[in-house]
């Protein structure tokens, strides 16, 4: 029987995905034969409300030296995060000496703006590599896994967090009650967490299950953050939604009854409720949508197939380790997948799919017929940056939260 990794609880599978690679482990040739693949399934536990897988590869595996994802892959991103410092720095203006905490500060995206400011930080990320590029640009990084231990050794050697960030990092931890207990032991007493990660309520609406990955472990919701944190006394007492990786939640967490708890907390607790989000039947009904959208992309690619069509894909995220990997979908249907990340190009997307990674910037002279966009959650920026294809008679086909053809 399988625990519950929040509240230890049994837990109900309700989904295979089959067997998966690690999402950003992108590959190169001599690799093929010799990756690891584990069984992707889904469970969600009714005691606590959260959404999980019920295995996961160790996480050495997943964050290591090769990291391959950069957040500052994307300007967009670039900007969502420095809005979030300055409305951070505006808060910490009457605070002396303030500390701010990163827990997986990655390519230091969000603390470079910090640093600039002068204000004492610590970033976090237990991947070699893109700690150096933190520190390359002047960030104050160590490269650990966050728990209790390492929480104690921060606190020792620099003292309390006014703010700890940990964006996009909730859903990787295994143990995640070892670092929710370690960020209450980090935190100042009026001190802020702020966490941001895919919502399941987004997830649920969207169809999208190319979030479920073993990197995003738990897809979390108001629900089920309240009762981690509310097992160490404390509470979620602000929410902002954003259009993000197709749809995330930010939480502001304090110490139990530091903070008012703000109208948008109530509005969205009910928005929850009203979906269901705390019943097993919720998650039955996605998966068949799942299952629909994945015969639909399979069948679409191999009828262009038939008809000669050259196929491409644009972004290689890791949410498109999933849709490969779960719909089937290998180098014999997709020719190549362009992508921005130099920790991607060259390399092949993992598992069975193993298709060709080439820089992005041979996108506009490549020809082809029709192009799915892995990263549909930049298709502002990227429809916008790619505009000639469109006008070329190229054809973009977007596979979540609905298969949609743009001509
Ligand atoms: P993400 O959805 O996890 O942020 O990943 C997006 C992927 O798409 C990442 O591998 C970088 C890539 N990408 C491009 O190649 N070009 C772009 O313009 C953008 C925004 C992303
Ligand atoms: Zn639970």
């Amino acid at each position: 029987m399988s625990r519950c990794r929040v509240c230890f609880k049994p837990i109900k599978k309700f989904m295979s995905f089959g067997k998966m690679p690690i999402a950003n482990s992108f590959i190169k040739k001599d690799k093929f034969k010799k990756q690891y693949f584990y069984d992707m399934e889904a469970g969600f536990c009714k005691s606590c409300s959260t959404f999980q897988l019920i295995k996961v590869p160790k996480a050495k595996l997943m964050f290591n030296e090769k990291y391959a994802y950069l957040a500052s892959t994307s300007n967009f991103m670039k900007k969502h995060w420095s809005n979030l410092s300055k409305k951070i720095i505006n808060n910490l203006k009457n605070n002396k000496n303030p500390f701010v905490v990163e827990i997986g500060s990655n390519d230091g995206i969000f603390l470079e703006n910090i640093a600039k400011k002068k204000i004492n930080h610590l970033g976090i990320d237990a991947s070699k590599n893109v700690c150096e590029i933190s520190k390359s640009k002047g960030i104050n990084s160590l490269n650990a896994f966050f728990n209790e231990k390492t929480a104690r050794k921060i606190v020792a050697k620099y003292g309390k967090a006014d703010v700890i960030v940990c964006t996009n990092t909730m859903h990787h931890i295994e143990d995640i009650n070892g670092v929710v207990k370690g960020m209450s032991d980090l935190l100042k007493d009026k001190g802020t967490i702020i966490t941001e990660d895919p919502s399941l309520k987004e997830m649920l609406n969207k169809n999208a299950y190319d979030q479920i990955y073993a990197e995003h472990m738990y897809i979390w919701s108001l629900s089920s953050i309240n009762f981690l944190f509310g097992k160490y006394k404390m509470e979620v007492y602000d929410i902002e939604n954003n259009k993000l990786h197709g749809g995330c939640s930010r939480y502001f967490i304090a110490k139990n009854n530091v903070k008012k708890i703000t109208k948008k907390v109530q509005v969205h607790k009910i928005l929850e409720k009203k979906l269901k989000i705390n019943k097993l039947s919720t998650y039955i009904n996605f998966k068949n949508k799942v299952n629909s959208l994945k015969k639909e992309l399979k069948s679409k690619l191999i009828q262009l197939k038939k008809r000669n069509k050259i196929i491409v894909g644009y972004g290689a995220p890791a949410k498109s380790t999933t849709i490969l990997n779960f719909c089937n979908i290998d180098y014999k249907l997709i020719d190549k997948i362009f992508d921005n990340s130099n920790t991607k190009i060259n390399k092949y997307t993992p598992g069975k799919s193993l298709i060709k990674i080439e820089n992005s910037d041979k996108f506009k002279k490549t020809k082809s017929d029709y192009c799915v966009l892995f990263a549909w959650n930049h298709q502002k920026e990227i429809l916008a940056k790619e505009k000639n294809y469109l006008e070329k008679n190229g054809k973009w086909i977007i596979p979540v939260p609905s298969l949609k053809v743009i001509k």
